[in-house]
């Protein structure tokens, strides 16, 4: 029994380290691209649009909208396309 909590608990663990992990070039981006869609677009909205990696980049690279200036870098786009389209 108390094996069994142990292995639960390590587990929780695992996942809470993961989602954090995960989320940590999406959080760079989420002030801006939140839900609403203002002053960006959420992600849902984007990857609805955007279908793949590559078309995310593309327009994250071509926007021309100055808020985006300094996300505009290949590692940050990459890095980001790689974490939302798993
Ligand atoms: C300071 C605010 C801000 C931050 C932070 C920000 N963006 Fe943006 N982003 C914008 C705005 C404003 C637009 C233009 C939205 C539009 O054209 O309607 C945009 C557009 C985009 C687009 C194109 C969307 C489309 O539909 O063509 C992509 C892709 C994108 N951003 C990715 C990112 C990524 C990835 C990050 C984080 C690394 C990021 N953005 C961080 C403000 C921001």
């Amino acid at each position: 029994m108390k094996k069994m909590v142990t292995m639960v608990l390590a587990l929780c663990l695992v996942i809470a380290f993961a989602s954090v992990v995960m989320a940590a070039e999406w959080d760079k981006c989420a002030a801006c691209h939140k839900a609403g869609d203002k002053p960006a677009p959420s992600k849902e909205t984007m990857m609805k649009k955007l279908k793949t990696a590559d078309a995310f980049i593309k327009a994250g690279k071509t926007n021309k909208n100055p808020m985006m200036n300094a996300f505009k870098s290949d590692a940050m786009l990459s890095a980001t396309a790689k974490e939302l389209y798993k």
